[in-house]
Formats: C-alpha cells, sequence, structure tokens
C-alpha cells in the first residue's frame, strides 16, 4: 500500500481524499527539519507540506522510494524543483485555491482607505472624536489601476467593477479584458488616471525591484497604493517618502521584502507607524476557506497521479491529463533527447504488445511518455524500458492485479 506523510497541519479534506482513494495517510503537526525528514521519509511515498519543511537536494537524492511532493501552498520555494524533475519527483502546489480570499481583502483594502478607515479607528481609540468628511471618498465612479491581471488581478476587476469603479490595468502578456475594463498599453499611462493602483504580479526575478520612485512620482495626487503580491517588487523606502510628502494617500501592503519567519516574531519596516497605512502579515490568501481548498486540489493531483499517472498542473513535469481506463498503463518518464519514443516502442513491438493508446509530453529535459496496454506485466518489457539510460522513472500498472500505479523504480 502506498503511504503519504502530511506535514504543518495539512486541512483533514486532503487525508480524506488521499484515504479514500486506498492511500495509507500520517499525519503529523510540524515541520521537519532535514535529517527527520530523509529518516521518515524511508517509509513513505508521497510527501505533503506547507511553506515550512525544506525539500531540498539532499532529501531527494536520499529518499529514492518519494514518488510525488504536494506543496499545500502556492509558492514552490521550499522545494528544488530541478532535484525533484531529475529523480522523477512529481511537485504539485495550488496556485489559484485562495485567489479569492487575496480578491476580498483588497476590496476591503480599497474601500477602507478611500474612506481613511485606518486613522478614523486610531483617532477614535486614542481618545479622539475625529468626525469629519475630509480627504474621504465613495469609491463609485473612482479608476482602479490593476498592475498584472492574471488569477488575482483579473477577479479583483469583475468585482471592483461591481462596486461601480472603472477598471484600467496593465499586464506584459495579451490578457483578455473582463467585462468593461480596459487595457492600456504603458504601465505610465496607468499610473496617471488611476485613483488606486494595485500590484498583482507574479514573482519572477526580473519584477524584483519593478516598482520605484519614479512610479510612485506619477501617480496621481492623493491615489492609494495597494501590494498583495511579493514583497520584494516595491521599493518600501520610496513609498514611505510619498506617504510622508502627502503624493499618496494611503497604501496597503501585506507583502514585504524580508518577512519574520513565524508567528509572534518582532516585525520592522519603513512603513510601521504611518497615517492611513494598512500593514497586514502576509494574510491576503490565509482564510480557512483557501485552506480547505488548496486541501482539495492538491490532494485531488496527488491521488490522480497515483490512480492514472496524470500530471495536470505538475509544476515541475510534463504535464500530461490522462483518464481511468482499466486498461494496463507504463509512465515512463525519461530524458528528453532524440529516438526516445521510437526506442520505447522497438520495445513494445519486441515484446509483441499491441498499444491501445498512446500520449507524449515535453518539458525542459524531461518527456513523459504514457502507454496503454493490456497485459501489459506479462509481457516483460519493464525490464528494458529501465535498462534505458534515458529513463528517469518508470510506473507500471497492470490492469488485472493492480487498480493503481506503485511507486516504480527511479534510475540511479
Ligand atoms: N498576499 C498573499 O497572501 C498572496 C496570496 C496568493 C498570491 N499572492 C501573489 O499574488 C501575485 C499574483 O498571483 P496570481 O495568482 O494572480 O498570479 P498570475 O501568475 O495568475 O498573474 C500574474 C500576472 O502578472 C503579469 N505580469 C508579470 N510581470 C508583470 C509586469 N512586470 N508587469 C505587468 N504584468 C506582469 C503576468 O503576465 C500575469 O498575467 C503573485 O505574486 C502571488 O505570489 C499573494
Amino acid at each position: 500500500m502506498l503511504r503519504a506523510l502530511l506535514l504543518e497541519n495539512v486541512h483533514p479534506a486532503a487525508v480524506e481524499i488521499l484515504r479514500d482513494a486506498g492511500i495509507e495517510v500520517e499525519t503529523r503537526s510540524g515541520a521537519l527539519d532535514e535529517a527527520e525528514l530523509i529518516e521518515t521519509l524511508a517509509d513513505f511515498q508521497i510527501l505533503g507540506i506547507r511553506s515550512k519543511t525544506q525539500v531540498t537536494r539532499h532529501v531527494l537524492e536520499s529518499v529514492p522510494g518519494l514518488l510525488a511532493v504536494g506543496t499545500f501552498s502556492i509558492g514552490t520555494n521550499q522545494i528544488d524543483l530541478d532535484a525533484a524533475s531529475s529523480h522523477g519527483v512529481a511537485v504539485f502546489n495550488a496556485p489559484f485555491s485562495n485567489t479569492r480570499s487575496v480578491v476580498e481583502l483588497a476590496v476591503a483594502e480599497i474601500i477602507a482607505l478611500t474612506r481613511r478607515l485606518a486613522v478614523r479607528d486610531k483617532a477614535l481609540h486614542d481618545g479622539v472624536w475625529d468626525k469629519t468628511a475630509e480627504g474621504s471618498h465613495e469609491v463609485r465612479g473612482r479608476t482602479l489601476g490593476i498592475i498584472g491581471y492574471g488569477n488575482i488581478g483579473s477577479q479583483l476587476s469583475v468585482l471592483a467593477e461591481n462596486l461601480g469603479m472603472n477598471v484600467v490595468f496593465y499586464d506584459t502578456a495579451e490578457k483578455l479584458a473582463l467585462g468593461n475594463a480596459r487595457r492600456v498599453e504603458t504601465l505610465g499611462e496607468l499610473l496617471e488616471v488611476a485613483d488606486a493602483v494595485t500590484i498583482h504580479v507574479d514573482g519572477r526575478a526580473g519584477n524584483a525591484g519593478m516598482f520605484t520612485g519614479d512610479m510612485f512620482a506619477r501617480m496621481k495626487p492623493g491615489s492609494i497604493f495597494l501590494n498583495l503580491s511579493r514583497g520584494f517588487v516595491v521599493d518600501v523606502e520610496s513609498l514611505r517618502e510619498h506617504i510622508l510628502s502627502g503624493h499618496l494617500s494611503g497604501a496597503a501592503v501585506d507583502v514585504f521584502p524580508t518577512e519574520p519567519k513565524k508567528r509572534g516574531d518582532h516585525f520592522e519596516s519603513p512603513l510601521r507607524g504611518l497615517d492611513n497605512v494598512i500593514l497586514t502579515p502576509h494574510v491576503g490568501g490565509s482564510t480557512l476557506e483557501a485552506q480547505e481548498s488548496i486541501g482539495h486540489f492538491v490532494a485531488k493531483k496527488l491521488r490522480d497521479y497515483f490512480l492514472t499517472a496524470s500530471t495536470t498542473l505538475s509544476v515541475n513535469l510534463p504535464n500530461l491529463q490522462l483518464e481511468h481506463t482499466g486498461v494496463g498503463r507504463i509512465a515512463l518518464l525519461h530524458r528528453n533527447v532524440p529516438g526516445v519514443l521510437a526506442a520505447v516502442n522497438q520495445v513494445f513491438a519486441d515484446h509483441g504488445a499491441n498499444i491501445e493508446a498512446q500520449m507524449l509530453a515535453t518539458r525542459g529535459d524531461l518527456g513523459y511518455v504514457v502507454t496503454d496496454i493490456s497485459d501489459v506485466t506479462q509481457r516483460g518489457a519493464s525490464k528494458k524500458l529501465m535498462a534505458m539510460d534515458t529513463t528517469v522513472r518508470l510506473r507500471i500498472r497492470d490492469a488485472f492485479e493492480r487498480p493503481e500505479f506503485p511507486p516504480g523504480p527511479a534510475a540511479g
């Protein structure tokens, strides 16, 4: 029986999905360090983690039986993806399970900043009755500028329009404009028209320091600024200067260039103590609903890889969406060099195997060919496939004996 180790309080929904698929599941509340992880994983084929457990090259080299890692989070920085690929370990994450949570926080903050709620709230807590309309606006009729129109940016666009806002967006990729949102060709154009600018770009290296002092200077006087994407995208010193000068009337920041490691740690930032600046500890996606949704999403990906060899949305392996057919199936992960498919099919032909279906996908250095053949193990092709110097991992499901995929050997 396959065994899964789920660390860091992964949502119970994930445990249920894996158990229903016949996988034995063990859960632990904390993270494990490298040595503990290597020792513990010897008996497991599937690992589930959140953001604290580091799956290093050393871990992946030391646990040859590991088949798949599910990160019950958006990011995958905690895993050495190159090492996972070269050892044939599939990695799955949850790229959009907390999108709605981030969007709702952004909506709340746009309204809160536009009404100067943080200032009113603080004054009243300090015992001052500051009843005034000064600086407070409705969001209806104002313009929201969204930088990065991906999962989060585009959903925010829809909700903002429902509030009566006009939406403009800037994205480096071609994107379908939803509703009445208007695409602008340059970032400068967006900055000049938006009353609220919000950043939702991804964490690619080129986005480090992308939002600089010049850009704050180009924003409309009295406008507001939000960053719920990545901390390293924004020059926070410049943001501070533009708040202090009054050029910007407020900001909401959820992500920071350096963030404390754990709950309760001290937090330092040039943005602390500023008027009408809402600071939140990277909780944009942190809701109970999002945790459950992530639990469902990642567990289903792991289950499907185990039952059908499907790699849909794997972050490191070639993606193939596969259905359960009831026929024997051979899933071969291999180095992506010319001639592998022909060599594989020659092995099948030599063993008199009749191929019922075959799919191939490649991604960088890896190729993934999945072949459906009845009566597959009896034909003895597996030894030849394992002996090919291009083989990374081979998994075989026998239609008659095993409905599921065992881990299969990884080539050394
Ligand atoms: N605060 C949180 O808790 C939280 C939670 C989830 C996601 N996030 C972050 O939110 C961001 C957006 O997430 P997503 O799921 O929408 O990502 P996504 O990949 O779906 O969308 C990102 C978009 O940004 C665009 N883009 C990239 N660089 C750009 C640039 N320099 N200028 C303009 N457009 C650019 C891309 O083309 C893409 O359309 C990510 O950085 C993610 O890490 C934060």
